[in-house]
C-alpha cells in the first residue's frame, strides 16, 4: 500500500455528504502505477486495433445519455428499511468504483502526455466516461439524501501500487465484469418490469457499453505486450486476477443479497451468470481461463463467501477485539485454504483453443 496524496484530518461530515464507508479487503481501490513503464509500452503490435478504439471513444456515442429525465424528478422516500440501505450502499460500491477508474485513467492521460500521445488520449477518453458514471451515481445517491464528497474521497483514500502489468489485467477484468454486471441486470429488469423500483436500471443498457469498449481497449494493451499472454508466468497470474476478481465478486454479491432480492434477483445465480460471463470473455484476451464448470468450482467459491458471512457477523457482534480476531481466524484461514484449491484447479488453455480454431 502506497500513499501518493496527504492525508487530511477528518472533518465532521456535511449535512447530506455521507462518510464512505470503511475501506475492506473487499472495498473498490484507488490505484496508481508505474507511469515511466506505461509511458514506454511498445504498442505497435496492436496499433491498429487501439488507433479503431481511440475512433470510437471520439465519437462518444453516450454523450447525450447520462441525463436526468423525469423519471428522476420525484420522491423515494418510499423505498426505506433494508432495500433503501442495501440500494444506498450498492450506489456508493459503485460511485467508488467508477471513480477509482476516473481517477487512474486522468492520471495516466495526465503523464502519458507528448510521450505517447495515442494512450493519452484515449486514457483521457476513458477518464470523460467514468466521470460521468460516477457523477450520475452520486447524483443517485442525492436523491435518497446522501452523496459522497469525491474530492474528499480522492484526497483521504488509500492509494495502492500496481505494477502497470497488474493494472492491465485488473482494469481489463473489472471492465469486463463491470459490462456482465449491469448488462445482466438491465436484462433481468426487462423481463420484471415490475421489480424496476429506480429509473438508474434504465439507463444500465448504453452504459455497459462503455464499459465493454473500455475492456477492449484494455484488451489491445493486453495483446500488445506479448509477456502479459505468451509465458508461463503470464498464466500464471492471469489465473491468479481471475480468481481474486471471481472471488471478490462472489463475497460481495453475497454480502449485499438483499440489494439482489429487491431487484428479484437471486444472488448465488446472478453471481454465478456474472462469472461464468466473464470468464468466457476473459479467455479471448488472457492465455488461460479457469474452468468454471469444474464440480468444486462453485461450491468452495460459494464455502468462501460463507465464512465471510461468518466473518462479517463476528465483526459486527459486541465483544473484545482480540476474541474477535480469535474466532475470526480459522475462518479467514478457511477462506485461504479453498482459494489454493480453486488456484489449483486446471485451467482451460485459451491460446490452445485459439490454435485449434484456426
Ligand atoms: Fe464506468
Ligand atoms: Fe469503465
Amino acid at each position: 500500500m502506497v500513499n501518493t496524496l496527504p492525508q487530511s484530518t477528518p472533518k465532521q461530515p456535511k449535512a447530506g455528504i455521507k462518510e464512505p464507508s470503511q475501506e475492506t479487503i473487499l472495498t473498490p481501490r484507488f490505484y496508481t502505477t508505474d507511469f515511466e513503464t506505461a509511458a514506454n509500452l511498445d504498442l505497435s503490435a496492436q496499433e491498429t486495433e487501439l488507433t479503431a478504439m481511440l475512433e470510437e471513444m471520439r465519437a462518444d456515442y453516450n454523450r447525450h445519455h447520462f441525463v436526468r429525465d423525469e423519471a428522476f424528478e420525484q420522491s423515494w422516500e418510499h423505498i426505506g428499511g433494508e432495500s433503501r440501505r442495501a440500494f444506498i450502499e450498492y450506489l456508493e460500491r459503485s460511485c467508488i468504483s467508477e471513480f477509482s477508474g476516473f481517477l487512474l485513467f486522468k492520471e495516466l492521460s495526465r503523464k502519458l502526455k507528448g510521450r505517447s500521445p495515442l494512450l493519452a488520449e484515449i486514457f483521457q477518453l476513458m477518464a470523460r466516461d467514468e466521470a460521468r458514471h460516477a457523477g450520475f451515481l452520486n447524483k443517485a445517491m442525492g436523491d435518497f439524501k446522501v452523496s459522497l464528497d469525491l474530492a474528499t474521497v480522492t484526497k483521504t483514500r488509500t492509494y495502492t501500487f500496481f505494477p502497470i502489468e497488474w493494472v492491465i489485467y485488473t482494469v481489463y477484468l473489472s471492465e469486463k465484469i463491470g459490462y456482465w454486471r449491469y448488462i445482466i441486470i438491465y436484462r433481468h429488469l426487462q423481463k420484471h418490469p415490475e421489480n424496476q423500483f429506480y429509473p438508474i436500471f434504465r439507463k444500465f443498457e448504453s452504459w455497459c457499453q462503455d464499459e465493454n469498449r473500455h475492456g477492449d481497449i484494455f484488451k489491445a494493451l493486453l495483446r500488445s505486450q506479448p509477456q502479459l499472454w505468451k509465458t508461463w508466468k503470464a498464466r500464471l497470474w492471469s489465473r491468479f486476477f481471475l480468481l481474486s476478481v471471481f472471488a471478490t465478486h462472489t463475497l460481495t454479491v453475497h454480502e449485499r443479497a438483499s440489494f439482489y432480492d429487491s431487484l428479484g434477483l437471486e444472488a448465488t445465480e446472478f453471481d454465478r451468470q456474472v462469472v461464468r460471463n466473464t470468464n468466457e470473455t476473459a479467455g479471448r484476451a488472457f492465455p488461460v481461463m479457469l474452468n468454471t464448470e469444474h464440480p468444486k468450482f462453485f461450491p468452495r467459491l460459494q464455502r468462501c463467501s460463507g465464512y465471510n458471512l461468518k466473518i462479517s457477523e463476528i465483526e459486527r457482534s459486541s465483544g473484545p477485539k482480540l476474541v474477535k480476531l480469535i474466532r475470526k481466524l480459522p475462518l479467514i484461514a478457511a477462506i485461504v485454504w479453498n482459494l489454493l484449491l480453486l488456484y489449483l484447479i486446471e485451467p482451460i488453455d485459451t491460446e490452445a483453443l485459439r490454435e485449434t480454431v484456426r
